[in-house]
């Protein structure tokens, strides 16, 4: 059976002080079946690898350059963020998307750049308010699974994440019909992809608004396969609670 995977994305968010989150969560009882992931911001990622290290919990990080280094000034690129330790990199958050004008193409060029280097690539989406109140959801994941997904991409480098964007950091999460139903067409469309054994093997996680009072209704929704959580990562004390909920889904 698949591992499930439970990421914490802490945004722009913490300094080293911080740190004594991923201890806590280093330390704690590892949760059968279930990998961790904390994406903590670029500053704390080596010192956040070097507390992690031979624990169950990984590193990732925010983002990556399509290319492997050269003049482009405050960016990251992907062998970088190997280099400091993360295992992982979250591609396409809706932020990133509405802040820098990311559009699919170049996230599925950083993805590429993240398999290159030995990176997860955690690639995410999910519609706007708008789109889904002009019922585009569907075709709106659709489209942007097709053009964010690299030709590199299987099971065991990728893991893609629905974070409708009116349910971040909003308390307000959809239906679990509404999850089911955009999970069901994600995993149909992968299988037109990549088959059905490797479709059925790559983790759709969903985001927006998972709190330990709401995990584990989310994570009993056919298809979810974990959370991408924000707010709720960034204390170890509200992210165990959604670790032990998936260790038990
Ligand atoms: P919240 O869990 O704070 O809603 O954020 C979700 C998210 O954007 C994770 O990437």
């Amino acid at each position: 059976m698949t591992r499930r995977l439970a990421a914490g994305n802490w945004k722009m968010n913490g300094t080293m002080a911080s740190l004594s989150e991923i201890t806590a969560l280093a330390n704690a009882h590892p949760a059968p079946g279930v990998d961790i992931l904390i994406c903590p911001p670029a500053t704390l990622l080596a010192e956040a690898a070097r507390i992690a290290a031979g624990s169950a919990v990984m590193i990732g990080a925010q983002d990556c350059h399509p290319a492997a280094a050269g003049a482009h000034t405050g960016d990251i690129s992907a062998p970088m963020l190997a280099d400091a330790g993360a295992r992982a990199v979250i591609l396409g958050h809706s932020e990133r998307r509405a802040d820098h004008g990311e559009t699919s193409a170049l996230v599925a060029e950083k993805a590429r750049a993240a398999h290159a280097a030995g990176l997860l690539a955690v690639i995410c989406l999910g519609e706007t308010l708008a789109e889904r109140e002009a019922a585009q959801t569907l075709a709106v994941v659709a489209e942007q699974l097709r053009l964010s997904l690299p030709d590199t991409a299987g099971a065991a480098n990728t893991v893609l994440a629905y974070e409708p964007v009116w349910a971040i950091g909003t308390g307000l999460t959809p239906s679990p019909a509404q999850i089911a139903e955009v999970h069901g067409v994600l995993r149909a469309h992968l299988a037109d992809r990549l088959g059905a054994q490797e479709a059925g093997a790559l983790r759709l996680l969903y985001g927006g608004s998972v709190k330990p009072a709401n995990a584990s209704e989310i994570f009993a929704i056919a298809d979810v396969d974990g959370a991408l959580v924000g707010g709720a990562s960034l204390r170890a004390d509200d992210f165990s609670p959604i670790i032990a909920a998936l260790a038990s889904a």
